[in-house]
């Protein structure tokens, strides 16, 4: 079987994406494939909302792409900044016609929160629960819709190249093509083979490569690593965003998030001493871009040997919260914290990978008929610190450019001849002790944390890159070895993951946004990526 359109992931970029070629195609199939339910996705976690221009008289798009730049600390590429701000507005009409809903005052105007680094208010939300809803929308839309087939419960392990012909394929090998993928369907445990014209990854972030995060279990940097393992390009790797406000529960994982909206409402950040030590670190305050609060939180913290800062809120106005933060809220009652009484405990957890698979304006990768977007790719959007509420309207703004490229070429593309050998399991037998696997991921999360954090040195990149060496060769002899699982693809993949962030930082000789290292304090005169 070749299907027309290969979409991997269910988040905001793979269901925008099938939607608009499902709809353009009606004769044609678009197939999603998602590894668990169809609704497990960074997505669906998202809070705060969706930056947009929308008050035209207090606001405009000079304002919010100027904004996204100062965040980006100089590695931003600017004509796609102005690309996604300019075509998020129509792109956010789209998700409202899909059936989203943003609130609204009495009159109804749409209310718009306010984030880190932002200079208006311009954040169109859903409470504090803007992804579940769009997620909601967006799967609603889906199962009215034909011609597109959801296969959830299937974890796709690799994609097909020439490499599975016998030739061999180097980084330098300019022709590369994606014929299709290798996918585990867990349902059978068996592998399949599925050919395509045209893929696209949308397989989100990777936040399980470190001990504390706010990301779900499926964030686990499978796009990332399945490009690097064929030969693609990836990019920006070191850039990996902390956000300031995790609830702190050492025992939780994922780590619950207090939106940044919380702090655009008038939430302040303090110390153990009551000190909004804000103060001293930048003149915006708690509502400076991620990159300095999650910075100051790691400071203040180190110093006083404390575990957490508070986020007080005990000031602001109870029904107003309650009203646009009811989940927060709820969250925080059920263990035992009254944010009208009480400060909430609040922590840096990894959050959101700024860079990823790298691709052109129209979302094309470095191998031909694959596409990328969403947090998995790096679109030149974010530079070196992503600005709060961009990522899901980078989501739709490039989903509907790969519609728009992918759609133009689709006839163009020649019918193939399925000449690919099936997944061989030869030599393989099930793993004797699964639990090799958790301790392995174990150890991984616990030296990218401990090397590979908010502050970094080369010492401690050195270490981390020797012990994931190590981790990456006893890896590879279980995979060569055993027969695959997705717990053991999902820790193949951070290990790649991790080996990525590692060197991308080691080659970055500056502190820049998100990278920041004692052995240069100072930035470059010139800002260049980092391309893998
Ligand atoms: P995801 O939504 O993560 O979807 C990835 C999909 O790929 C999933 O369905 C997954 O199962 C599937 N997948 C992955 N690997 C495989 C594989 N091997 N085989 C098959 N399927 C696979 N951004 C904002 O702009 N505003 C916010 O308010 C905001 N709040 C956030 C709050 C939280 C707690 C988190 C975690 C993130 C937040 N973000 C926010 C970031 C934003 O939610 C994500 O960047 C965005 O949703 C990513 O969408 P995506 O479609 O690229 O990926
Ligand atoms: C938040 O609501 O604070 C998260 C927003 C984002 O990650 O863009």
């Amino acid at each position: 079987m070749v299907v027309d359109f290969l979409i991997i992931g269910s988040g905001i970029a793979g269901l925008s994406s099938a939607l608009k070629l499902a709809e353009k195609f009606p004769e044609k199939k678009v197939l999603i494939l998602t590894k668990e339910k169809e609704d497990d996705s960074n997505t669906k976690y998202a809070q705060g909302g969706i930056a947009v221009v929308t008050d035209f008289v207090k606001d405009n798009f000079d304002k919010h792409i100027n904004d996204t730049l100062i965040a980006g600390d100089g590695l931003c590429n600017k004509d796609i900044v102005e690309i996604v701000i300019k075509e998020g507005r129509i792109r956010v009409d789209e998700l409202i016609h899909w059936g989203t809903h943003f609130d609204k005052d009495d009159k109804g105007t749409y209310k718009l929160g306010k984030e880190g680094g932002h200079s208006e208010n311009r954040v169109l939300h859903h409470k504090d629960i803007t992804g579940f809803e769009i997620e909601r929308a967006l799967l609603s839309a889906i199962h009215k819709t034909d011609n597109i087939q959801m296969s959830s419960q299937h974890f796709v392990i690799d994609l097909i190249t020439q490499h599975h012909l016998g030739r061999i394929i180097t980084r330098a090998t300019k022709d590369i093509k994606c014929y299709g993928v290798y996918v585990l369907n867990k349902n059978t445990n068996h592998i399949e083979k599925i050919l395509a014209k045209t893929t696209i990854l949308a397989t989100g972030g990777f936040g399980q490569v470190y001990k504390s995060t706010t990301n779900p279990t499926i964030a686990t940097g499978d796009g990332v690593a399945m490009v690097y393992r064929a030969k693609g390009r990836v990019g920006n790797m070191e850039f990996v965003q902390f956000h300031p406000t995790a609830l702190y529960e050492p025992t939780v994982s994922p780590s619950f998030l207090i939106t940044e909206a919380v702090r655009g409402d008038g939430g302040i950040l303090r110390n153990q001493s009551g000190e909004d030590f804000m103060e001293r670190y930048d003149p915006r305050k708690s509502l400076a871009p991620r990159d300095i609060v999650a910075r100051a939180i790691d400071h203040e913290m180190k110093i006083h040997g404390h575990d957490f800062v508070y986020l007080d809120c005990r000031h602001m106005n109870s029904e107003n919260f309650k009203h646009h933060f009811p989940n927060i809220y709820k969250k925080c009652q059920s263990i035992g914290i009254d944010v009208f009484k009480d400060m909430i405990p609040v922590v840096p957890a990894q959050h959101y990978a700024c860079g990823g698979i790298e691709v052109d304006s129209y979302g094309r990768t470095s191998i031909h008929h694959l596409y990328a977007c969403g947090e998995c790719s790096n679109t030149g959007l974010h530079g070196a610190n992503r600005l709060a509420s961009n990522s899901l309207l980078e989501a739709i703004v490039f989903s509907h450019r790969i519609f728009e490229h992918a759609s133009s070429v689709i006839d163009e593309i020649e019918d193939f001849e399925d000449i690919f050998p099936e997944w061989n399991a030869d030599g393989t037998s099930h793993p004797k002790e699964m639990v090799m696997i958790t301790q392995s991921m174990r150890e991984l999360k616990d030296l990218m944390s401990s090397y590979v954090g908010i502050v970094r040195n080369n010492i401690r990149l050195k270490r981390a890159q020797e012990r994931l060496y190590l981790l990456f060769k006893e890896t590879e002899e279980m995979y060569n070895t055993t027969t695959i699982s997705p717990q053991l693809c999902e820790l193949r993949n951070l290990i790649t993951v991790g080996y990525l962030i590692v060197r991308s930082a080691l080659l970055r000789k500056e502190s820049r946004g998100l990278h920041y290292t004692t052995d240069y304090l100072n930035k470059k005169s010139f800002a260049e990526q980092s391309i893998l």
